[in-house]
């Protein structure tokens, strides 16, 4: 029977622990349960909001609305021939169970985003990346469910729009589709994405390129740089990575020789919004119960009873430093509510 509270504490419900409560809050562990939740009357005209673990998420005020936690579970083989598998993964699913299952399993395509934290239903929203994958490489389809006609669609790879950590789920359809179930295309034949960073250093260190291994390397680099949202809570990369125009970039690498970029589609380049925070010598700040990390300048911290402001005012303040240093702005990947 599906529960349905009142004011309900959504501190564990985000990353950051923030302290704020949902008016109405459901956690539907199938998508029968969903539709009975979003078919209630006193639900139609109620604005929703979809959380997965809240780990992509700012809270600033109490949310006057029915949060819903998608608790559809299942990971399942649905399709494979001798190259490639079809795997159907339930919404609710923790993203990084599921790596860790396709791991043991001997599909590639997922190891480079391991440790990530979410729920899969999250993933194809911002297109998570990261160590030179992206969801976008690996998504089959996905299927959603109308909130208000309570339709099921399904977007095939090129319909979800992908983008750098967007998707039409964040633009056209924001607020519009719930995912419930989501279809990878993982190979069997392993080729590995090892260019990122250091990770090939960080595989030498431990000898043998596998699957398995893969995963190890990039869990050590993400231990070490990032903190554990249960240690010390926050919500990853607070900022995009800005990309700019050639004419910007050239101002850019004039001034600032050592500036760190990747070059990106279109004559663009990327340029890592870490580097600009730690150049403004931000990296390790901290006022009252927030900070930026010291190893990770994009992320920022709480560590201790901060409100959502508190982290918004300190986002504030280091966009307007950067700005104010590079003429940037940058932009929040973090969705604040
Ligand atoms: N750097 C600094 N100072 C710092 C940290 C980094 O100067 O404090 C410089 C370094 O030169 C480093 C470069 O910035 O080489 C890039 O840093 P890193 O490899 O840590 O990656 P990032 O661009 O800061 C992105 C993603 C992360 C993802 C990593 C690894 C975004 C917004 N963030 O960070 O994703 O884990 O790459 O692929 O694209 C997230 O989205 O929440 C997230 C953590």
């Amino acid at each position: 029977m599906l529960q349905i509270s009142n004011n309900f504490l959504l501190k564990k419900f985000n990353t950051f622990n923030i302290e704020v409560t949902a008016k109405y809050f459901a956690a539907p562990q199938s998508v029968d349960e969903l539709k009975f939740l979003l078919n209630k009357k006193e639900f139609l005209k109620v604005p929703k909001l979809i959380i997965g673990s809240g780990s992509n998420m700012l809270f600033t005020k109490d949310i006057n609305a029915l949060v819903i936690h998608p608790e559809i579970k299942g990971i399942e083989l649905i399709d494979e021939n001798y190259e490639h598998v079809i795997v159907k993964v339930a919404a609710g699913e923790v993203w990084d169970n599921f790596v860790a299952w396709s791991v043991r399993k001997g599909y590639s395509g997922v190891e480079n985003l391991s440790l990530i934290p979410g729920r899969v239903g999250a993933a194809p929203v911002q297109n998570i990346g990261a160590y030179g994958v992206e969801l976008k490489d690996v998504l089959y389809k996905t299927d959603a469910l109308d909130i208000e006609l309570l339709e099921h669609k399904t977007f095939t790879n090129q319909e979800c729009e992908f983008a750098y950590r967007n998707s039409i789920f964040k633009n056209k359809f924001k607020g519009k589709y719930i995912i419930t179930y989501v279809y990878f295309k993982l190979s069997k034949k392993h080729s590995f994405q090892l260019n990122y960073g250091n990770l090939k250093s960080e595989l030498q260190k431990i000898g043998q390129i596998n699957l398995q291994t893969v995963r190890d390397a990039v869990i050590n680099m993400r231990r070490s740089k990032l903190p554990e949202p249960d240690e010390l809570p926050n919500a990853g990369s607070f900022f995009k990575n800005p990309v700019v125009n050639d004419e910007k970039f050239k101002q850019l690498i004039t001034r600032f020789p050592d500036i760190v970029y990747y070059p990106a589609d279109n004559n663009k380049y990327k340029i890592a919004a870490a580097w600009l925070i730690d150049y403004c010598g931000l990296k390790g700040y901290r006022i009252g119960n927030v900070g930026v990390h010291k190893n990770q300048a994009l992320v920022l911290v709480n560590y201790g009873n901060a409100s959502g402001n508190d982290i918004l005012n300190l986002a504030l303040y280091i966009r307007q430093k950067v700005f104010n240093t590079f003429g940037i702005n940058l932009e929040f990947e973090v969705n604040v509510w």
